[in-house]
């Protein structure tokens, strides 16, 4: 018998604690033993919850009891987690994470911790909500340089994303309905300005290349500067707009790192995944590209990853799971500013003034286009020799080809 404290009753916590006891005989089979929570942590009162007897507020009964083999830490955000965490480990216990903001800032120091006290720091519920991802990542593709990751990692831009595409939405109208449906945040900001996005590519990066990512090493761009206009035009010549994170290996160990809105071919499959959904291709250079989709948020999705990672630890309490990494350093993380791409302008300006600035492009139309608005792609180039090119021209908005 494994028994289990779980931190924080939101969204994720209860659905934690549902899916252990809906599905507790096959877990029980997979783990080797029965997982029971012992103790759930909140500052709020649920005397309807049917684990109304489990409650606690306060941590140190948790910390104290050495029955609790795993604690949940399900609370979120890098502050109370941070010291629940660090205390959990330092009482010998493991911890299982749904936080991507506390891995992708103290992910070296809390992995380093658990080593330091014999016990596991797993977060496969941290990027991609249920999507098995980080496990494959480190174990089925083990083989492999990873060459790049590229994700659709937030389902909330990408609803966002999918509704101005298919239902003509703006962008502060889809956000709305993004909020009214319980997707998007009441302060949306982590999601729409790709913070979020940023924290999982961080994640990425770090188990794919061995070293620590800091979300603040990382250029980040959000979704807030796409319109309506830039989806027609997309969407006249074959491409949808999706938010990605990508990272690539550069050469003497180096990460290419960053996150920002990219016209995606409909060929591409990245250019398919609609809604809430998330997906993460990762390129090896045995395997080549291998892709990995599902619901990347809500409820049982996200417990589905956390529990799986409680039953890992319950089936083998001891093991070395492969996934620490190293420390971060100033000079990892380089500017994306040398890779060649296509690119997606949009200006005020006439297609004869494009033309004059960078040569061959392919002009776009869009019906009720004013008259002094020039769209198009360019041909392939590097972001300062497109900078360049465009100087003096008065740019709306412009986002790299994928
Ligand atoms: N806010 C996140 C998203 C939740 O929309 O993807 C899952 O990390």
């Amino acid at each position: 018998m494994t028994k289990v404290a779980i931190l924080g009753f939101g969204t994720v916590g209860s659905g934690v604690a549902e899916v252990l006891s809906k599905n507790s005989q096959g877990i029980a089979r997979r783990a080797g033993g029965e997982i029971q929570v012992k103790y759930i942590l909140d500052v709020r009162d649920f005397p309807d919850s049917p684990f109304k007897d489990c409650f606690v507020k306060d941590f140190s009964i948790i910390e104290n009891d050495p029955e609790v083999e795993v604690v949940v830490e399900t609370i979120g955000g890098a502050k109370v987690a941070l010291e629940f965490t660090t205390r959990a480990l330092k009482a010998g216990k493991s911890v299982v994470s749904s936080n991507k903001e506390l891995v992708a800032t103290h992910g070296y120091e809390l992995l380093q911790l658990a080593k330091a006290n014999g016990v596991s720091y797993l977060f496969e519920a941290s990027v991609g909500g249920g999507i098995p991802i980080l496990h494959p990542l480190i174990n089925c593709l083990a083989a492999n340089e990873v060459e790049q990751i590229t994700g659709i990692l937030n389902g909330t831009t990408n609803y966002i994303l999918t509704r101005m595409i298919k239902a003509g939405l703006t962008f502060d109208q889809a956000l709305k309905e993004a909020q009214d449906n319980g997707y998007a945040e009441k302060d949306p900001t982590a999601d729409v300005d790709g913070h979020d996005a940023c924290r999982k590519i961080c994640i990425l990066s770090a188990l794919a290349y061995g070293q620590h990512v800091y979300p603040q090493q990382v250029p980040t761009q959000g979704i807030r500067g796409v319109t309506l206009a830039d989806v027609a035009y997309a969407d006249s010549c074959g491409y949808k707009i999706k938010l990605l994170g990508r990272c690539l290996r550069e050469p003497e160990g180096k990460v290419c790192a960053f996150v920002a809105p990219h016209l995606v071919s409909c060929e591409n499959p990245l250019a398919g995944v609609e809604d809430v959904f998330n997906a993460i291709t990762v390129t090896g250079n045995a395997v080549g590209d291998v892709m990995f989709y599902g619901r990347g948020a809500g409820k049982l999705p996200t417990a589905s990853a956390v529990v799986a990672d409680v039953i890992e630890i319950a089936r083998d309490p001891k093991a070395d799971r492969g996934n620490q990494w190293g420390p971060g350093s100033e000079d990892l993380v380089v500017s994306d500013d040398h890779l060649t791409s296509r690119w997606y302008v949009r200006a005020n300006a006439s297609m004869d003034q494009a033309r004059l600035a960078c040569g061959e492009i392919l002009p776009l139309a869009r019906s009720g286009a004013p008259a002094r608005e020039a769209a198009f792609l360019t041909q392939p180039m590097t972001r300062p020799q497109l900078m360049d090119r465009l100087e003096g021209m008065e740019i709306c908005s412009l986002f790299r080809v994928l």
